[in-house]
């Protein structure tokens, strides 16, 4: 099979047998689609024709309300690492919330979460705590602004750091003038980047980096790129910002111990709410001043931040966490992204899996994937055949490819994946 074979129409009979396995899916989201533009509140996990509608999670699988099941490769976008309804998570989540749900003043569990996270992360003095990952990352932008007394912050090609205006593609709703405070930086370029990060040198508040770019392909930095991120922003006056909301799964101390490269600061979600909404984000003490109630200068509050029962579904995910427990969560993810190349480059279709630990995307590129132009360049419609052929083979990923391994997955269901994509790819 060549590059320029014609998927349409296996993605139609594809398609057709999606369709024709989730027919409750499609009634619920034709009702979902006159509350709830397009039937959905996350356009970044909405593909077509509708995702399924899902009644239950346990462990590593899934069911929906056509009772198919599937195993969750993509444990909501990495945040379930120790796959849905854990037994010792929920009872602490339950015992918490059994004493009260939210409170207008601090908790014992935000105080021990923030204690495990200052820990365990190397550069990280303070935290403070968010709702999502959105807010920590606008909140550690605004505190880098505030601090440097600069207003630009650099972002990567590819990076997806939440929705808020600072980090979303400029567009509708979306001031021209706020694009103005950004500037996007080529990945693992250092030349490209000293040229771009040199004409904004006095005006720069903050670089802010994914080591591994996740939505963007799951492509690592390479050491000494972070190196120079660290020497530059430092050289600079500017701060170094690790958005570790998916990485913190890779080491107990997040992927900047992997590195050794210790940022400003860090934001965090995903697993550090055991599956409960959070966000959070710390680092030096001295930047970290800002946020004091009485002596600093910036002002962030939030309903339900640090939300006692986040924090204890959290405490108790991260305990689970131990670096054994992690190191073998990365092995078998690097197997598993190993195997999955394998089975695609022989497959002959252009395609191919990045990955780093625990944590890997299918492209359905030919090209050596280093960076997201040759992710932009994947086929379209070979990414939605795959996507789609993995659901109707019960196995559920992200639109683009991506997956992720949970502690709940049995060896079988690695082994599962590698065959359906095998059979998968065969029946092309
Ligand atoms: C690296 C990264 N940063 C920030 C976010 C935003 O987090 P949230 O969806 O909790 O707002 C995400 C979400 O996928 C993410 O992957």
């Amino acid at each position: 099979m060549t590059a320029d074979f014609n998927y349409t129409d296996a993605l139609r009979r594809v398609s057709e047998e999606y369709l024709a396995r989730n027919p409750r899916s499609m009634e619920t989201s034709d009702r979902a689609s006159a509350v709830l533009p397009g039937g959905t509140t996350r356009t970044t996990t909405f593909f077509a024709p509708f995702p399924p509608v899902l009644v239950a999670g346990q462990g590593s699988e899934i069911v929906d309300v056509d009772g198919n099941r599937r195993v969750d490769y993509l444990n909501n976008y990495t945040s379930l690492i120790l796959g849905h309804a854990h037994p010792d998570v929920l009872e602490r989540a339950m015992s918490v919330a059994g004493r009260g749900t939210a409170f207008s003043s601090p908790t014992e569990q935000e105080v021990l979460l923030a204690e495990v996270l200052v820990e365990r992360v190397a550069s990280v003095d303070q935290v403070r705590f968010t709702n999502s990952g959105t807010e920590a990352t606008m909140a550690a932008m605004r505190l880098a602004r505030a601090f440097t007394g600069r207003p630009v912050v650099a972002r990567f090609e590819g990076a997806y750091h939440g929705t808020h205006d600072y980090t979303a593609t400029p567009g509708a709703g979306i001031p021209d003038l706020i694009g103005d405070l950004m500037v996007t930086l080529p990945w693992n370029d250092i030349a490209g980047c000293e040229q771009r990060m040199a004409e904004v040198a006095g005006s720069l508040a903050a670089v802010i980096i994914e080591p591994v770019l996740g939505a963007g392909g799951v492509i690592a930095a390479d050491h000494e790129f972070l190196a120079y991120l660290r020497e530059s922003t430092s050289r600079m006056g500017a701060l170094l910002i690790f958005d570790e909301i998916v990485t913190l799964r890779l080491h107990t101390g997040g992927a900047q111990a992997i590195s050794g490269i210790r940022p400003d600061l860090t934001t965090f979600g995903k697993i550090i709410g055991g599956g409960f909404p959070i966000g959070g984000f710390g680092g030096r003490e001295d930047v970290m001043a800002l946020l004091h109630p009485t002596r600093g200068t910036i002002q962030w509050g939030g309903t339900f931040n640090g939300n006692p029962v986040s924090a204890a579904a959290g405490i108790e995910t991260l305990e689970a966490l131990t670096a054994p427990v992690i190191d073998e969560l990365n092995r078998s993810g690097e197997e598993l992204t190993e195997r999955l190349d394998k089975a695609l480059q022989s497959s002959g279709l252009p395609a191919g899996a990045t990955g780093m630990g625990s944590l890997f995307n299918i492209h359905a590129t030919g090209e050596e994937v280093t960076d997201h132009q040759a992710v932009r360049r994947a086929d379209p419609e070979l990414t939605e055949l795959l996507h789609l052929g993995l659901m109707n083979r019960g196995y559920f990923l992200a639109p683009r490819g991506m997956g992720c391994l949970s502690t709940a997955m049995t060896s079988e269901q690695l082994d599962g994946l590698v065959d359906a994509v095998e059979d998968l790819v065969n029946s092309l």
